[in-house]
């Protein structure tokens, strides 16, 4: 939605982004390059395994297996340099409304500003208010831990369960699992986000009523999903309860920006911990949304991935653009996709850990980068932000990998892995990380005909056989994965979102492509329950899919 002085749309033909010099020298390079080979860059230029990297707030990243040369690095510094990206970097910083759609601040950096530090939004510093709230949860997470916080019948909770869904569960959902070897293992924790009743049915089959607290999350403390849940939620939990109402305050807490809701759902309010609207739900994990990850791994781990995340925010606002991770990767990003027409960026973290992370990492990006118009609603005539997917490796080795070594499409890939295992077993671990080396390698430089020849290969096998290699990708090293880390990884993610939607001129924070949906399903939802039949004024295929639906549904 554009401001209410401006056409929602306006069509321009030629976006100044495509016009621009950096742009433009870009494009003339790229067709200088873009049949070299990576076997090439790095015969020419042998060092550049050692130079093409950066150390930044603890993380390593190798960025030499990418079809690069050092003028492409300064053309797309460049570009950043046009399109303002240290003045939008200070806007967020400073609080300014840069979500302009919403016309709200961006200040999940906000989050974990230290103590003492100050960021002004409308006119107050917003800090103190992170940290009481950094406070209330740690007071409550330490009730929940110790065994203190007891459950309506006086037995202690056992079992916290996560309703929420997108930014209130898929941070929440990634950093339990990211952090489960620091978890307190006596506590159970679930996570329930799909309105399918199954869900939250298998969440719960097997828990004691008694024994299990519910942190219902979501920032609007609205949407239907987590709505559905938190009702069925109170409707399980006072089932077992006896129905007396007064158990609500013993096994349900929110989340939420949204007081009058949560009270009218029946949760006391001083069981309400509290964020703000200049926190997006995917920027949310480091929040009071974080709260189930605060009771799992307790409040030190919760503040040291909150000091990690500050690390990498301090890195991307201070450190050169040429060594600054987060704009290296986004400008890398938009390399690939602009230029090479590449749709799609694996995300590869080779750590069981990290399972949830590319899940995560997808709305992250995606939610953010979607968009099809510019900050001032014209259409964009460039490709804007990628689909981003990933495994655990070496899972993905085995199934897909064969399409990024030997297909036709062109996928750039994040390989994510630590020096240290948390689990150390046998030669696991140095296997586990020979992969990820030897992926990378096989990636950029293949295997030629003649090398396959050599081996004996009959002619009629040796196309099928040939790794044509000029597969780019970024490893990402740490030591290993703590909570500081983790919060490392995260806002690394989070700044090169924030780079690449500086460059292709949009709105990283709005998310108005998932109303439509919401908003038809409302009006489809008494079309498929009304005991008679609706008048339906969809289209053919909708009104006779409904039709189906309502003839074959065998209501329990
Ligand atoms: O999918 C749209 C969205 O608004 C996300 O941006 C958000 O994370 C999710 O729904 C959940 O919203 P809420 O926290 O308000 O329930």
């Amino acid at each position: 939605m554009a401001s209410a002085t401006r056409p929602a749309t306006e069509t321009r033909s030629i976006s100044p982004l495509i016009q621009r010099s950096a742009w433009k020298a870009l494009k003339t390079h790229f067709d200088s390059i873009r049949e070299v080979h990576l076997r090439e860059l790095f015969a020419k230029d042998p060092s550049r395994g050692e130079r093409m990297t950066v150390d930044g707030a603890g993380l390593f990243l190798d960025y030499s297996k990418n079809r690069i040369t050092g003028d492409t690095v300064k053309l797309l510094l460049q570009l950043a340099e046009e399109l303002g990206l240290a003045a939008r970097i200070e806007a967020m910083f400073r609080g300014e409304k840069i979500n302009v759609t919403e016309k709200r601040a961006v200040l999940h950096i906000a989050l974990r500003a230290p103590k003492g530090s100050s960021i002004v939004v409308d006119g107050a510093n917003v800090v103190p208010e992170v940290h009481a709230v950094l406070d209330k949860m740690e007071a409550f997470a330490d009730r929940v831990r110790s065994g203190e916080w007891k459950g309506h019948t006086g037995k202690r909770i056992r079992n916290i369960i996560n309703i929420g869904i997108g930014g209130s569960d898929l941070g929440p959902v990634m950093a339990y699992e990211a952090l489960r070897h620091y978890s307190d293992r006596s506590l159970t924790f679930r996570f329930v986000s799909n309105v399918d009743g199954t869900d939250f049915a298998e969440a719960v089959q097997d828990l004691d009523p008694a024994e299990t607290l519910f942190i219902i999350s979501s920032k609007t403390f609205t949407t239907l999903e987590t709505m559905t849940n938190a009702h069925s939620a109170r409707d399980w939990s006072l089932a077992g309860l006896g129905g007396d109402e007064k158990s609500v305050a013993k096994h349900f807490v929110a989340v939420s920006t949204n007081s009058s809701e949560v009270a009218k759902f029946g949760i006391d309010t001083a069981n309400m911990f509290e964020f703000w609207d200049w926190v997006g739900g995917r920027y949310s994990m480091d929040s009071a949304i974080g709260l189930s990850t605060m009771v799992a791994v307790g409040p030190e781990n919760f503040r040291a991935m909150l000091d990690g995340f500050h690390q990498m925010d301090e890195h991307f606002r201070t450190a050169p653009f040429e060594r600054n991770l987060p704009v290296l990767i986004g400008l890398l990003g938009i390399w690939y996709n602009n230029f090479f027409g590449a749709h799609t960026v694996a995300v590869l973290p080779y750590e069981q850990y990290l399972k949830r992370f590319p899940a995560y990492l997808q709305q992250l990006t995606m939610e953010s980068n979607g968009k099809h118009v510019t900050l001032d609603g014209a259409h964009v005539d460039y490709a804007t932000g990628p689909i981003y997917w990933g495994e655990p490796g070496t899972n993905g080795q085995h199934s897909f990998y064969q399409l990024i070594h030997q297909g036709t499409n062109l996928i750039p890939c994040d390989f994510i892995a630590f020096t240290e295992t948390l689990n150390e077993l046998g030669r696991h671990h140095d296997m586990l990380i020979a992969n990820v080396f030897a992926q990378t390698e096989a990636l950029a430089f293949g295997k030629t005909a003649e090398q396959v020849k050599s081996e004996g290969t009959p002619d009629w096998l040796v196309p099928h056989r040939v790794f044509e290699g000029n597969r780019p990708s970024n490893t990402i090293l740490a030591d290993r994965l703590t909570p500081q880390t983790l919060g490392k990884l995260v806002a690394l993610y989070e700044h090169s979102v924030f780079t690449q939607g500086t460059i292709w001129q949009i709105n990283s924070f709005d998310q108005w492509g998932v109303e439509l949906g919401k908003a038809l399903a409302q009006r489809i939802i008494p079309e498929l329950e009304n005991a008679v039949e609706p008048a339906l004024k969809h289209d053919s295929s909708t009104n006779n899919l409904i039709r189906r639906y309502r003839q074959r549904r065998q209501k329990p």
